[in-house]
């Protein structure tokens, strides 16, 4: 596994062949995706970019301060540019997923196939807009280790080992508070996906966390049955960070699909 930088943009990749991109989930990092950077299957290569860093290599934006989902799609274009990849597989887990949507409705040319982890179409409520609003405050007064203590239990299950909650601390809290309230601001203003679902005619695995109590297994259900052609993996015993809490689960789901998509 290395990890890169061009014109500013951080990633980390692993393996040679056909390209799977793989985009981290709030508030986290590429960091999420090393355990199924250890474990690429032969003839696939996969790529983790950090986010924040493409998000900050677009120029700049006049009009506005905050980040959107359409400037992390648009910065994992620019990566893809820089890497000479016209197509891949691309999803991500959760705010990955998110991402993953704005990224099909700018290039849906790009995708070989998609990846749709924990993760969900709607856009946010009236109540998770002012939730975000509430940690934006947290983090601006608190910095990143209070986003920690209050994401931590939503992230994970109970069962989750104390050394995988421990290394998921870690991943937040080297995060810039400023990568952290970007990404709450991003997900706020997000559109809804939901009718882009019947669009998205090219492969694509969804994959949940028996235990995700952030975008539970029922909603993932509904997600496969609007695309036209996904298939749907339950991780068992998982809780929201999936691929996380259940590596080796989730590598198993996300080789199977890579081998036979449909
Ligand atoms: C994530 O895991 O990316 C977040 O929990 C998603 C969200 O807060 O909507």
């Amino acid at each position: 596994m290395q990890h890169h930088v061009v014109d500013g943009m951080r990633y980390l990749e692993a393996g040679a062949g056909w390209p799977v991109v793989l985009l981290h989930a709030f508030p986290l990092s590429a960091e999420m995706w090393r355990p199924q950077l250890a474990d690429v299957p032969d003839g696939w290569r996969f790529i983790a970019p950090d986010l924040a860093t493409l998000a900050a290599s677009l120029p700049p934006q006049r009009d506005r301060t905050s980040a959107t989902m359409d400037d992390y799609a648009r910065g994992v274009a620019g990566l893809l540019d820089r890497l000479e990849i016209d197509r891949a597989i691309i999803g991500g887990l959760s705010m990955g997923g998110y991402v993953t949507f704005a990224l099909y409705r700018l290039s849906p040319e790009r995708f070989s196939g998609a990846i749709l982890a924990d993760t969900r179409p709607q856009a946010d409520s009236d109540e998770a807009k002012t939730n975000r609003t509430r940690m934006r405050e947290l983090v601006a007064r608190q910095g990143p280790r209070a986003i920690a203590d209050e994401m931590l239990p939503r992230l994970l299950s109970r069962e989750a080992a104390p050394e995988i909650a421990a290394e998921v601390r870690r991943i937040i809290e080297t995060l810039p508070a400023q990568a952290i309230d970007a990404a709450l601001a991003a997900m706020m203003a997000r559109p809804d996906s939901t009718a882009d679902l019947a669009r998205m005619s090219i492969p694509a695995l969804v994959v949940v966390g028996e235990r995700d109590e952030v975008t539970p297994a029922d909603e993932a259900e509904r997600m496969q049955a609007r695309l036209p052609r996904a298939r749907l993996a339950v991780i068992p015993g998982a809780g929201h960070l999936a691929n996380v809490e259940r590596p080796h689960e989730f590598s198993q789901a996300l080789h199977d699909f890579l081998v036979a998509p449909m």
